[in-house]
């Protein structure tokens, strides 16, 4: 009995092994696997890990990719190649936490129908804020999109401090990731046909990160020719938390947290070459500053794309606010209607996580502004007071409006930004913008169920959150077990109809550059996607069950920030919110200080105090006694103001009163500010 079970396996392990095709590069001889898809059967080809770069190593880390220069003999492109080295912290869909992934890891994935063929190809990119990546077809499997007749393609970028570290003096050039992702491009331009894909139709692919990268990509000459479309889902490069300044500050911080004293930017470099890059990406933790995201409300990503201002082959020149399109494609944009309950899973899990300082900090910006609030001030605590009563029906924040409040956090960190994108793009392209939102519910929407059974609180049974969309253009393999199942029932399942829409109306974009081409469509049965137009407030696909054409995905929420918005930036002085006579407020925590004395001190030299202030830059200084310090040595703090900030100060500060710092005496506010 026993052997009779071992044969069997014996004999399918062998024939699954045979199955096994050649195709010849420039590069060397790749060969590929052939795989059964999972719904129709059907043969596909697959190869996965074929090198399109040197590895970023030793001396090629922070360095812009090299061409890979090819191998003898055969490459077997039978497995993943681990990720880009990442620290993953997120744990959504039980994710590991912590460092893994290689250095070596600039490889592309190729996933075709047919290597005789002429398809169109989808270059997928899922990443988050720049800093992890998926786990190949252990995580998405294109299996869907590939039986569509299109050929899709994964090119591994650097990520985080390894891809996006700076000097901004050309040293180390930021955007090394993205100059990986554009080598990439390269590589299916020269290579893609041999794999029967059609290198003059290329559509980006992107979700969250992956968008903003495929966003950023319209705006990058050096990205010209190499695709002709993109797909943009659930993120865009005008989220707030984009685009830091003080990066070259921040790579010496960095240094400092690893122990380096380096002279310039070159002596830096060198010293991080030779360390761990485990170490290095350990290192973020010292550098991150936790307090900015009350204080200045927004958070901030330092290591993620930015604009090479000077530099000689610079990738990105412009931001995404200034910067004119140079690359006009049609595109695809959209969001997922409950995006929100993502930014809050602990309080989901734990409810008992939240506390009274969620309320008081709860003023936060969903785009890149002009200004900021002066936080804890009287027009501070009327934004938030905004907030509240615009977002939770009992004006207050508690146990039981969790749901409403993670609205709030889906609006501020995704959904305005993502709304604002479309109609940007759809007035800054000549070509079509289609705009969706992406509502459905089932036992695909891998997040969510993930997020239901870890919740304590209820989470409602309705919409999709962050992600939920991909498991319905790509196998997401780890709930590959709920594929079977449903594809399995007599019955066709909405998950499966939802699916075989999806991957329909992305394909035919692929394919025509129009969603819905045609009248007579099995699938889409007549469905027309109308683009966004010039005059019409937001023409978006509203994605459920069925297929229906809408008007402003966020309704009043959208309204809410533009009033907000503007009601608050046309009080701005210098770029600060405040108010007539309201102190400098601080953090909770921060103790009551005395002033002792107010006086104006000399310009201070260059070179001397502080190499940041410039020569004539007058700077005051407020001395005062610190109750709770045993010694009683007299320190001197310096403290960088706005212009309007330090005339009130002057003003108004006597010998005497009492003022609340702001930060921590030793950090150089204006630094902090700026890097917001
Ligand atoms: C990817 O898979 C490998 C091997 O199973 C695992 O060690 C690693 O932690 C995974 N990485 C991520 C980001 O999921
Ligand atoms: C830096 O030096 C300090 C003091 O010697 C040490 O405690 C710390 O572990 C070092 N940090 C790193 C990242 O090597
Ligand atoms: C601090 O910020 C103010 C306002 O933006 C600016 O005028 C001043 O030059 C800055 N000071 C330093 C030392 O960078």
């Amino acid at each position: 009995m026993k052997t009779l079970v071992f044969l069997t396996i014996f004999v399918i392990t062998q024939c699954s092994c045979d199955e096994t095709i050649e195709v010849n590069l420039k590069q060397g001889v790749v060969v590929g696997k052939v795989k059964k898809t999972i719904l129709n059967k059907q043969d596909i080809y697959t190869f996965k890990g074929i090198p399109y770069a040197e590895p970023p190593t030793g001396e090629l880390r922070f360095q812009p990719p090299k061409p890979h220069t090819g191998w003898n003999d055969y490459l077997e492109a039978f497995k993943n190649k681990p990720t880009c080295m990442q620290f993953s912290s997120s744990m959504r869909n039980n994710e590991p936490f912590g460092i893994s992934g290689s250095e070596d890891c600039l490889y592309v994935s190729v996933f075709t129908p047919d290597v005789k063929g002429n398809a169109p190809v989808i270059v997928f990119d899922y990443n988050d804020q720049f800093r992890t990546w998926f786990n190949g077809t252990k995580t998405y499997s294109p299996d869907f999109l590939v039986e569509e007749v299109v050929v899709v393609v994964t090119i591994s970028h650097r990520l985080a401090i390894l891809g996006y570290l700076t000097t901004e003096d050309g040293v180390i050039k930021g955007n090394n990731g993205l100059r990986d992702f554009i080598l990439g491009l390269e590589w299916i331009k020269d290579n893609i046909e041999q794999f029967g894909g059609d290198p003059t139709k290329v559509t980006l692919m992107g979700s969250r990160g992956g968008a903003t990268l495929a966003e950023l990509l319209l705006y990058s000459e050096k990205a010209k020719g190499l695709f002709s479309g993109a797909i943009l889902q659930s993120g865009t490069s005008l989220e707030a938390m984009y685009f830091s300044k003080n990066l070259k500050k921040k790579a010496f911080q960095l240094g400092a947290a690893l122990n380096i004293t380096a002279a310039d930017s070159k002596e830096l470099l060198e010293e991080l070459q030779k360390l761990d890059a485990e170490k290095i990406l350990f290192a973020e933790i010292d550098t991150i500053d936790t307090e900015s995201i009350d204080l200045y409300q927004i958070s901030s990503f330092p290591f993620a794309p930015t604009i090479e201002d000077e530099i000689e082959d610079a990738v990105l020149t412009t931001s995404p606010e200034d910067g004119k399109i140079v690359n006009d494609v049609p595109v695809i944009i959209g969001l997922n209607s409950r995006e929100g309950l993502d930014a809050v899973p602990h309080l989901i899990f734990e409810p008992n996580l939240l506390t009274d300082s969620l309320e008081q900090n709860i003023v936060k910006l969903p785009i890149r502004t002009n200004f900021r609030f002066l936080h804890g001030s009287s027009k501070y605590k009327e934004a938030g007071k905004d907030i509240v009563n615009f977002y939770l029906e009992d004006k207050s924040l508690h146990y039981g409006n969790i749901l409403e409040y993670a609205v709030y956090m889906g609006d501020v960190f995704k959904n305005y930004a993502v709304d604002l994108a479309a109609h940007k793009l759809a007035s800054g392209l000549s070509s079509d913008v289609f705009y969706y939102m992406f509502d459905f519910r089932g036992q695909w929407n891998e997040n969510s169920q993930f997020m239901m059974t870890r919740a304590r609180s209820s989470m409602g049974h309705h919409g999709a959150t962050a992600g939920d969309e991909l498991c319905y253009l790509h196998v997401c393999s780890r709930i590959k077990k709920s594929y079977d199942q449903i594809l399995n029932l007599p019955s066709e399942q909405n998950e499966v109809k939802v699916m075989k829409k999806m991957v329909r109306l992305w394909s035919n974009f692929a394919k025509t550059r129009n969603p819905t081409p045609l009248k007579d469509d099995s699938v889409l049965k007549g469905f027309t996607w109308k683009p966004i137009t010039k005059d019409s407030e937001a023409d978006y696909l509203h994605i459920t069950k069925t297929l229906k054409m809408k008007t402003n995905p966020l309704g009043e929420r959208k309204k809410f920030w533009e009033e907000f918005l503007e009601k608050y930036s046309k009080m701005a002085i210098d770029g600060v919110v405040g108010d007539e006579g309201s102190e400098v407020n601080a953090p909770a925590g921060d103790e009551p200080k005395e002033v002792d004395e107010v006086k104006e001190v000399d310009e201070v030299e260059k070179g001397l105090d502080d190499a940041s202030k410039e020569e004539g830059e007058k700077v005051y200084t407020f001395d005062w006694f610190d109750e709770n310090e045993e010694n009683d040595e007299e320190e001197e703090k310096i403290i960088d103001l706005t212009p309007s900030e330090l005339d009130w100060l002057v003003e108004n500060v006597e010998k005497g009163d009492d003022i609340i710092i702001v930060n921590d005496p030793g950090d150089d506010i204006n630094n902090t500010r700026d890097e917001l």
